[in-house]
């Protein structure tokens, strides 16, 4: 080994996969409001996609030959749940044959009971608006992990709370399409798909904002209490993202990231602090406030910045509890960039592991190229590239890459 290299070597049963999410990957979920909001023309068609709904084998074969040892995929409310307190037998049958496709290749299953996407019945009560949410949330991940809880053991109540709020109550680009406007002015920037959606900004929104994240902290600690009922040992989280905010030092600059610091993560995250066992990491995004630096970007016109990662796992490391990377990924389609994405990435893990951070594991975010919410399915995240015409399944280098620090449980540099 060349003098100037350095192996960063990786605890033993550190979990290493991709994640996905049901609406984005399975195909055909007619039951939500993401699939009316599709038939009044608000936001893109999902239809069929990927058909992982009856293509997991095949997926998870591959994730199996690129070296995963974990996987991270959340089950479909709507599904399960298709009317109030009616749960669907043939559907849990499903997900159980799900996990059973995961543990038959040794894979360790994550599942996030809910990824943005709401039943009909509930939406069309209001949704996280409604004052028995959390009750309802509770009763249908206590029914969930009933059902799985001999196959698995990881459990993430809700994905992402405060961009759920944001895109929803905020933007105004997803359901249920309400924008907030400050002395008249728009919240959000207009990347187009506001547009479609017609919704019509109002102040009260930025009340329905604080709200739902609110009610989203409490969904989360009642069901965390109606989880454990069910099943003592289950791990339970929630997935949080964050948006790493950092500075050049300066004292203006610092009290900007201090203040978006606790707006975006630690005004939830102090909420449900009690009730967790885990916290799950999801990392796109880095703003250092006073950055002279540029960056390339991504498919998403995010600045890349895979080293970020080190940012936030410090934030949330005040918890002081184990942390999974949830999701961090790059939309790429060309496949330039991501390689080198997840080794910074991976790197970057590392310097906090060695600075006594507790983590656990990394799911590159997505195992497959996937529905990317009011952007429909141009943007490519994926390890694994889909032709929507075909479902033809093509790895792309980069999960080759990926599969290397894999099997090393190690990255060199
Ligand atoms: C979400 C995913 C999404 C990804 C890329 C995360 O915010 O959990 O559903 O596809 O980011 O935008």
């Amino acid at each position: 080994m060349d003098k100037t290299e350095s192996v960063k070597q990786f605890p033993d049963g550190f979990f290493w996969g991709a994640a996905t999410a049901s609406y984005q990957v399975e195909g055909y979920n007619e039951n939500c409001d993401w699939a009316l909001a599709a038939r009044q023309g608000k936001v893109p068609q999902a239809g069929r996609l990927a058909d992982h709904y009856h293509r997991f084998e095949e997926d998870f074969d591959i994730a199996k030959e690129l070296g995963h040892n974990a996987h991270r995929f959340s089950v479909e409310w709507g599904r399960i749940e298709p009317r109030d307190g009616v749960f669907d037998e043939v559907e849990i049958e499903h997900y159980r044959e799900v996990l059973r496709a995961l543990k038959k290749r040794k894979i360790t299953p994550f599942i996030t009971l809910w990824h943005f996407t709401l039943p009909l019945w509930l939406s069309e009560k209001g949704g996280c608006e409604h004052k028995d949410f959390p009750k309802l949330f509770a009763r249908y991940c206590a029914k969930v992990v009933e059902a799985l809880g001999d196959l698995c053991e990881y459990y993430s109540t809700i994905n992402e709370p405060n961009v759920y709020a944001t895109h929803c109550y905020l933007y105004g680009t997803w359901p249920p399409f309400k924008r907030a406007s400050i002395f008249g002015i728009k919240v959000g920037k207009e990347d187009g798909t506001s547009e479609r959606t017609g919704s019509r900004a109002s102040f009260w929104n930025i009340l329905a904002y604080y709200r739902v994240v609110d009610r989203l902290a409490r969904a989360h600690n009642l069901a965390y209490d109606a989880i454990k009922e069910v099943k003592p040992d289950a791990n339970v989280s929630v997935v949080k993202h964050v948006h790493a905010f950092d500075h050049n030092g300066k004292v203006f600059n610092k009290l900007r990231a201090w203040v978006m610091t606790c707006f975006q993560t630690y005004f939830y995250m102090d909420k449900v602090r009690q009730k967790l066992d885990m916290i799950g990491l999801n990392y796109y995004r880095h703003t250092k406030y006073g950055d002279t630096q540029s960056y390339l970007l991504t498919d998403m016109g995010w600045n890349i910045n895979p080293a970020g990662i080190y940012g936030a796992l410090k934030i949330l490391s005040r918890y002081k509890l184990p942390i999974v990377v949830a999701e961090a990924g790059i939309a790429d389609r060309s496949d330039r960039f991501r390689a080198d994405y997840i080794r910074i990435q991976v790197a970057a893990m590392h310097k906090a592991l060695e600075e006594g951070v507790d983590v656990r594991g990394h799911m590159y975010w997505s195992l497959m190229d996937n529905y990317e919410w009011a952007l429909g399915t141009e943007k490519c995240f994926g390890l694994v590239e889909i032709d929507y015409q075909t479902l033809k399944r093509t790895i792309r280098p980069s999960a080759h890459y990926y599969k290397k620090i894999i099997q090393k449980n190690a990255i060199l540099e």
